[in-house]
């Protein structure tokens, strides 16, 4: 019995979260996207607002409902959601880069709708990496998480992401599990910084929020000798 109520270890902490997949489009009609539901950086917004953290919410398309309380940023591609990332760094303590971002985009976007009229090929660019800038730009004291989709070799390849974007930690999901990842309310995750790996088991996203910001708050303690 927890008498003393929900935790409020976030008061004071500003906490800008990305989440759900973004779209490129290619004509009026038609986009590239990713299966990303948005269920987990919904469900890290909904935990730290509820202990106490402001909460500004940067989402691609979701047919989720937002948490309330929290300030929903809509965007639709990779580049807005940029912007939008951009725009909100500075109010932000802790950034938490759930969001699967389009890796690329279309060179050329018709304004009209593309016809059938046999084979074709589209070129795509790749769009700016918002995290890396992100901790490119970061301030003193700012605690900058990732996220990393990976379907095989996901701490090699998890470890390789968190030293190149250089972020404070990452979670690596696995999205090729049968029960968890992509659109599932279950997940498992693996809390990498440089220097520990957290292994987090099959539990609910809402759960999984919370474990993710206790570890996220860890990160603020002084090392011991
Ligand atoms: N990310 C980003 N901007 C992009 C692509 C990814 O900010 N254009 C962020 C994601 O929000 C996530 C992290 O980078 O927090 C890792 O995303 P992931 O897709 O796993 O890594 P990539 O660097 O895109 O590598 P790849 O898809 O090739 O595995
Ligand atoms: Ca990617």
């Amino acid at each position: 019995l927890n008498i003393l109520g929900p935790r409020h270890d976030l008061a004071g902490e500003t906490i800008l979260v990305t989440a759900g997949g973004t779209r490129e489009a290619l004509d009026p009609v038609r986009f590239i996207g990713n299966r990303s539901s948005g269920k987990m950086g919904y469900a890290i917004a909904e935990a730290a607002q509820s202990r106490g953290a402001k909460v500004v919410l940067i989402s691609g398309p979701s047919a989720l409902y937002p948490p309330s309380h929290v300030e929903l940023v809509k965007v639709t591609t990779a580049d807005q959601m940029r912007n939008a990332v951009l725009e909100h760094l500075n109010d932000a303590s802790i950034v938490i880069k759930a969001a699967a971002v389009a890796d690329y985009r279309p060179v050329v976007v018709s304004d009209q709708k593309l016809k059938r009229t046999g084979p074709m090929t589209i070129e795509l660019a790749p769009t700016e990496d918002i995290l890396a800038e992100v901790a490119r730009r970061r301030r003193p004291g700012q605690l900058i998480i990732g996220f990393a989709a990976e379907t095989e070799n996901r701490v090699e390849n998890g470890r390789a992401k968190l030293l190149r974007k250089g972020a404070d930690a990452i979670v690596i999901n696995d999205v090729s599990g049968d029960r968890t990842g992509i659109d599932s309310d279950l997940n498992a995750a693996t809390f990498l910084t440089p220097s520990t790996s957290i292994e987090m088991p099959v539990m609910t996203k809402r759960r999984l929020a919370d474990r993710i910001l206790d570890e996220t708050l860890l990160l603020r303690r002084p090392k011991p000798l």
